[in-house]
C-alpha cells in the first residue's frame, strides 16, 4: 500500500495535472467505475483512482480482470478530451510501454489495447466514456510470479516480474506512466494518433502479418497494414481495403 500512497506517487510526478489529484483504495469495485462516479461529480481531467485490489475489475467485452492485491498495478484516469476518444486507448498502451522502457525492454502492444511481452499479456487498458468525459484505466502484472495467475492464464500471461526476475517499485511505474501519458496527451487532443503512429507501429505486434480480426461473432482476414489516426486497424483484405474498430486480433498462421 505505501508503495502507491498518493503522497509518495505526488512527490514522484513531473506532471502538471495528470495525477495531482490521486485517490487511492484498499479495495474498490474497479477503479473505472470509482473514477466514473467522480468524474459524474466534476473531479477535473487527470484525476487518478489507484486501487490495491478490485472486486469487480473489468476487461473488454465484459471479461474479469484478475489482479492480485500486492502485485498488480490498477489504475485509472479522468480525460475531459476536445476530441473524440478514438485512439485513447492505444495513446495509454503506447505511453506504458514507453514508460516501462525506463524498467525493462521489450514491452509490445497488440492492438487495440494490450501490453505484451513476446506472446504473453502483460496489462490491458480500458477505455469508457459518455459525452463530455471517459476514463481510462489500466491494469498491469508488475510483481506477479508464474504459479501467481490461476490456470487459465498461466500460459498466456506474463508479469514485469516474470520477465526482468526481479520485483518492482509500482508506484515508481505508475509515475513513468502517468509522466508518459500527460506529454503525448495535448498533442493527441489536436491531431490524433497521427504524430505518434510511426512510433506506435515500431512496437506493434503482428504487423505486416496476415491476421485475423473477430468482432462480436464475425471474422476479417487480411494483412495488417496500420492504424487510422483514430486508432482504427487498417487491414488488406480479399475485399479491399478495411478499416476495423474494435476486436480480437490473432495470427492467421499459429507457425508465425
Ligand atoms: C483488457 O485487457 O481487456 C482491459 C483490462 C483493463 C483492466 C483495468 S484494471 C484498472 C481498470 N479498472 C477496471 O475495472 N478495468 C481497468
Amino acid at each position: 500500500m505505501y508503495e502507491l500512497h498518493p503522497g509518495r506517487i505526488r512527490k514522484q510526478l513531473h506532471t502538471s495535472y495528470f495525477g495531482s489529484i490521486a485517490i487511492l483504495f484498499e479495495s474498490v469495485d474497479s477503479t473505472n467505475s470509482s473514477a466514473t462516479r467522480l468524474a459524474s461529480e466534476g473531479f477535473p481531467e487527470g484525476t487518478t483512482v489507484i486501487s490495491c485490489e478490485q472486486s469487480n475489475g473489468r476487461g473488454r467485452k465484459g471479461r474479469k480482470w484478475f489482479s492480485t492485491s500486492k502485485g498488480s498495478l490498477l489504475f485509472s484516469i479522468i480525460v475531459r478530451p476536445k476530441r473524440g476518444g478514438g485512439g485513447l486507448t492505444l495513446l495509454l498502451a503506447y505511453s506504458v510501454a514507453e514508460a516501462l522502457d525506463d524498467f525493462i525492454s521489450g514491452c509490445v502492444i497488440k492492438w487495440p489495447n494490450d501490453i505484451y511481452f513476446g506472446r504473453r499479456k502483460a496489462g490491458g487498458i480500458l477505455a469508457e466514456g459518455t459525452s463530455g468525459y471517459a476514463v481510462i484505466g489500466a491494469g498491469l502484472n508488475v510483481n506477479i510470479d508464474r504459479e501467481g495467475f490461476p490456470a487459465e492464464l498461466a500460459g498466456i500471461s506474463t508479469s514485469i516480474e516474470m520477465e526482468s526476475g526481479k520485483a518492482m517499485d509500482r508506484g515508481a511505474i505508475l509515475c513513468a506512466i502517468l509522466d508518459s501519458f500527460e506529454g503525448k496527451y495535448g498533442l493527441w487532443s489536436e491531431r490524433g494518433l497521427a504524430p505518434f503512429r510511426e512510433r506506435i507501429l515500431e512496437r506493434m505486434l503482428y504487423i505486416d502479418k496476415e491476421v485475423i480480426i473477430e468482432d462480436n461473432g464475425s471474422k476479417t482476414e487480411g494483412r495488417f497494414l496500420g492504424i487510422t489516426d483514430e486508432g482504427y486497424l487498417l487491414l488488406d483484405s480479399s475485399d479491399g481495403l478495411k478499416s476495423c474498430y474494435s476486436g480480437d486480433l490473432t495470427l492467421r498462421s499459429k507457425d508465425e
